[in-house]
């Protein structure tokens, strides 16, 4: 199975980019599945048909489509560990509403539209599935719960045993409810998902991450923050796709400028994702959808090419410990010939490189671990700029 996921900030066009990929795979023969995990009727207002439901309904002949429901997800797993959890919250006096509250960790319901992905794997009904998914890397990170727990003890140290550790922090003596027998149930059979949803994810055969961006500051930022978390998760990120340009070349004044700041905008897109491809996506006549629409939008998106393909394989970022040192590894553009400069500003690496026209600046937003440090060497090698943080004293 061949998994591609679309993700980028809200409107940019994951769904439609999803719906386009996932028609071009049918007619390419592959046996698709598309999927949104986005509040219902996305799909059905994007290719214009009645209603999907939860099920997989076939649209065209080798496509079926479906929407996930993360709250029935959600109930057929998680219920009774939250439940457990927030009765065990409810028991140190917090009011039951605001316990289940604090029971949903962040990025949970998303999490439960991920684990679909594991379910549909296991029917092994598809060649290739598409995700149409709205941009949070707080999922992400569940996908390493399982490894967390280890596998032993896996019992006592799960979700469970995390809150009931929480639990105990706000009450120490007392004593808590061992947890019934059909709650570590559920709980070993969600962790035996995670294990598995990770080992797909993290696939680089089997699954690809497509940014969806437009040619503005906001959207493409927000692609790089996804780009960077799907790669300290390990995901691969083979395509980033800039949505919606102006056409050049209009005599209106007003059209010419828009269209002259968008193509600033795609350039700086094309060294900021580099080297991953980035492909160029006109902003049609009018609003994209339906099924004939779609299709002419994924023929010009892919031309000759099988959407199917792992359009790019490589680490972009990569970060590798050595004592008090964190050493980060970013391919970049240009050569030890050029003249560049890097600089941390906060939590974001600003890369600036001079060119024909002055400088040319990507900025990289930096993982957690280099809070404490700072920046104390970069240098090039090949094509690649090596970076060293070192732990403040
Ligand atoms: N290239 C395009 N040309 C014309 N209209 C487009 C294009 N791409 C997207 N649209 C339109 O922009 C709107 C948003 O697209 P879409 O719903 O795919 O974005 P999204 O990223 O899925 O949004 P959301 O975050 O709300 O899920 C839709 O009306 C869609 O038809
Ligand atoms: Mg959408």
């Amino acid at each position: 199975m061949r998994l591609i996921i679309y993700t980028g900030k809200g409107g940019t066009g994951k769904t439609v980019s999803a719906c386009s990929t996932a028609i071009m795979l049918a007619e390419n023969k592959y046996s698709t599945l598309l999927m949104s995990s986005d509040p219902a009727h996305t799909l059905t207002d994007a290719l214009v048909m009645p209603d999907l439901g939860y099920e997989a309904k076939e649209i065209l002949p080798n496509l079926q489509a479906l929407q996930i429901d993360p709250l029935t997800e959600m109930n057929r797993q998680y219920t009774t560990i939250l439940s457990y959890i927030a009765s065990l919250f409810h028991a140190r006096g917090i009011d039951e509403t605001l316990a289940y509250e604090l029971a949903m960790l962040p990025g949970m319901t998303q999490l439960f539209s991920l684990l679909k992905i594991e379910e549909v794997a296991r029917t092994k009904a598809y060649d290739t599935v598409v995700l149409d998914m709205a941009a949070s890397g707080e999922a992400l990170r569940y996908l390493y719960f399982p490894k967390l727990v280890g596998s032993i003890g896996r019992k006592l140290t799960g979700l469970v045993g995390m809150f009931s550790g929480f639990a105990r922090i706000f009450q120490p003596l007392s004593k808590l409810p061992t947890p019934p027998q059909n709650v570590m149930q559920n709980e070993l059979e969600l962790l035996a998902r995670l294990e598995e949803l990770n080992m797909i994810m993290r696939d680089q055969n089997m699954t690809s991450i497509r940014l969806v961006a437009n040619p503005d500051t906001f959207s493409i930022e927000n692609a790089k923050r996804a780009f960077m978390s799907a790669s300290l998760y390990g995901i691969n990120v083979d395509l980033a796709i800039i949505n919606k340009i102006l056409p050049t070349g209009s005599s209106d004044i007003y059209y010419a400028q828009w269209a002259d700041f968008q193509r600033v905008k795609i350039e700086e897109a094309k060294s900021n994702f580099y080297p991953l491809p980035v492909k160029e996506v006109k902003l049609h006549g009018m609003e994209l959808r339906g099924i004939e629409m779609l299709r002419e939008n994924g023929k010009s998106m892919f031309e000759n090419q099988d959407p199917a393909d792992v359009l790019f394989r490589g680490n972009v970022f990569n970060f590798t410990r050595e004592d008090s040192l964190l050493r980060m590894t970013v391919k970049v553009p240009f050569t030890e010939k050029d003249d560049f400069d890097v600089e941390r500003h906060g939590d974001q690496l600003t890369i600036k490189v001079k060119n024909r026209v002055g400088y040319v600046a990507n900025t990289i937003p930096l993982p957690v671990a280099t809070a404490g440090m700072k920046l104390s060497r970069a240098k090039l090698e090949g094509n690649e700029l090596i970076i060293l943080f070192e732990r403040i004293a």
